[in-house]
């Protein structure tokens, strides 16, 4: 069985586009795996968050992740700022990091650009931090997306150079999670690419978005005047709305809308009427839930203390080895 450890930032609200890209994923793997799932809220302090607001997201992610169905009985749920542990890996591991080959990587390089005045130390050592959460319970595998294969790659560098300083065979090297098939890429409404809400207002639909508002988006989003050619293939800001009702709508509905497009019958106002209300039906169960955890503080303590014990266990077993195998010995 492999341990698998995904950080999750905690900024933004789930859109469809991380529910069938990621998160549907994360639900299948707790099952099949000792699966730990954190909040990464010492990673977000990178970008100076008032206190209010950092407490606030902390909160609304993980209740996302729960309402979509990470089960804190099956895989362990934590916020890492509740295991002091990770603080103090890094700390042992980012002795052993080079200014170099973290100046060197593109993430820090793209935060000089977009985050000119706030360089600070915390983003040059973010591979290191990141490092320190997925090693510190041994991982062998982590469902990364394409932005995080240098940071993973950084990882098995730490991990790697610490059992060659050390003469130890003590970090497994982590591996990417390979999703295979099951990993869906939903574009947004606009046409313009993947589904994010950096893309601009209306271009994703949130799984706590209302239905009016579902409604409203859907309506708004792009078409063109329709096939002109029978069987021609559909341009992208056609293309994305059919992918989205791939996911949400019954096959037959799909099917349906495929044949009047391929026959030139297609009317896109009855299309995305039926598109808005197939997503929010699809939503509404999950949307239910956000509302009941959101009103539920007490259940949400139990959670995460239950999820920081469980992960302190194995956090603290490596720490007290590393500072073994460091040198840090008791008198
Ligand atoms: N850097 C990741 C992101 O931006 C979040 C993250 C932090 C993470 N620590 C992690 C992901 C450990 C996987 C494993 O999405």
């Amino acid at each position: 069985m492999d341990i698998v450890v995904s950080g999750i930032r905690s900024t933004g609200n789930l859109h469809l586009g991380n529910y069938f890209g990621a998160v549907k994923n994360f639900v299948k793997l707790q099952h099949e795996n000792r699966a730990f799932f954190f909040i990464a809220d010492y990673h977000s302090l990178t970008t100076h968050p008032v206190p209010a607001s950092l407490h606030s997201n902390v909160k609304q992610v993980l209740v996302e992740y729960l309402a979509s169905g990470i089960d804190p009985e099956v895989a362990t749920v934590y916020i890492q700022s509740d295991l002091p542990e990770i603080a103090e890996l890094y700390l042992l591991l980012v002795m052993n990091a080079y200014n170099g080959e973290l100046e060197r990587c593109t993430s820090f390089k793209e935060k000089i650009k977009s985050q000119g005045e706030n360089i600070n130390a915390g983003l040059l050592t973010y591979p290191v931090l990141m490092a320190a959460d997925i090693i510190i319970h041994k991982a062998n595998k982590v469902p990364v997306g394409k932005d995080q294969e240098q940071h993973l790659e950084m990882t098995r560098t730490f991990a790697r150079r610490f059992n060659r300083m050390y003469g130890v065979e003590y970090f497994p090297e982590p591996q990417a999670y390979n999703f295979g098939k099951s990993l869906v890429k939903i574009p947004g409404l606009d046409g313009s690419g993947k589904m994010g809400k950096s893309e601009g207002d209306g271009n994703a639909v949130f799984l706590n978005d209302t239905p009016e508002s579902i409604q409203k988006k859907v309506m708004k989003a792009v078409t063109d005047s329709g096939p002109q050619e029978v069987n021609q293939k559909k341009p992208e800001s056609i293309e994305n709305l059919f992918a989205i009702m791939k996911v949400v709508s019954r096959e037959d509905t799909y099917k349906h809308f495929d044949d009047l497009y391929n026959n030139r019958e297609i009317r896109y106002g009855d299309f995305k009427k039926q598109l808005a209300e197939d997503i929010i039906t699809f939503n509404a169960p999950i949307r239910e839930k956000i509302k009941d955890l959101e009103n539920d503080d007490a259940y949400l303590k139990k959670v995460v203390k239950q999820g920081a014990e469980k992960a302190r266990e194995s956090a603290a077993k490596t720490v007290s080895e590393v500072r073994e195998i460091i040198g840090i010995r008791k008198f």
